[in-house]
């Protein structure tokens, strides 16, 4: 048996369901995708965005013309708060995620085989390690990350 990863050094990335996939009844599906992955939850919450947390959190669109609906969408009913945990993890779950534009994301992907519209794409990833890190201070508090090592760690990862 190789070398054990431990959550603790693992890149971890910040994924949300968006107000349109909770509505839709596909937070177990889109979970289900991550961890038969191998991916690792790491933290998980249900939040009412605030007018405050959306306007920082796609602060980089700020200037963009769909910016304004953007904001009242991602506050406009509950999200589904994660971090997910693994090895090169930020891109792989860009991959399991799809397009921005689910009109062109693959099949096989969360926004390929869900959406039908880039306003209403399901699901949001971080597109950086960078990018991961400053989302998670900003969804989570340290103390609401937890620190835990799956049991199946060894058969995921040599
Ligand atoms: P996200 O940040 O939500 O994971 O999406 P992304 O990286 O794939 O795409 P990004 O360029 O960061 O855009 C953020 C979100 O803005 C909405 N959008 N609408 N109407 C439009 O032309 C347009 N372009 C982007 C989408 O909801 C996109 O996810
Ligand atoms: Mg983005």
């Amino acid at each position: 048996m190789g070398v054990v990863i431990y959550t603790k050094i693992m890149e971890r990335t910040f994924i949300a369901i968006k107000p349109d996939g909770v509505q839709r009844g596909l937070v177990g599906e889109i979970i289900r995708r991550f961890e038969n992955k191998g991916f690792v939850l790491l933290g998980l919450k249900m939040v009412n965005v605030s007018k405050e947390l959306a306007e920082e959190h796609y602060s980089v669109h700020r200037e963009r013309p769909f910016f304004p609906g953007l904001v009242k969408f991602i506050t406009s009913g509950p999200v589904v708060a994660m971090v997910w945990g693994g090895e090169g993890v930020v891109a792989a779950a860009r991959k399991i995620i799809g397009a921005t534009n689910p009109l062109t994301a693959e099949p096989g992907t969360i926004r390929g085989d869900y959406g039908a519209n880039i306003g209403r794409n399901l699901i949001h990833g971080s597109d950086a390690i960078e990018t991961a890190q400053r989302e998670i201070s900003l969804w989570f508090k340290e103390e609401e990350l937890i620190d835990w090592q799956p049991a199946l760690t060894p058969w995921v990862y040599e």
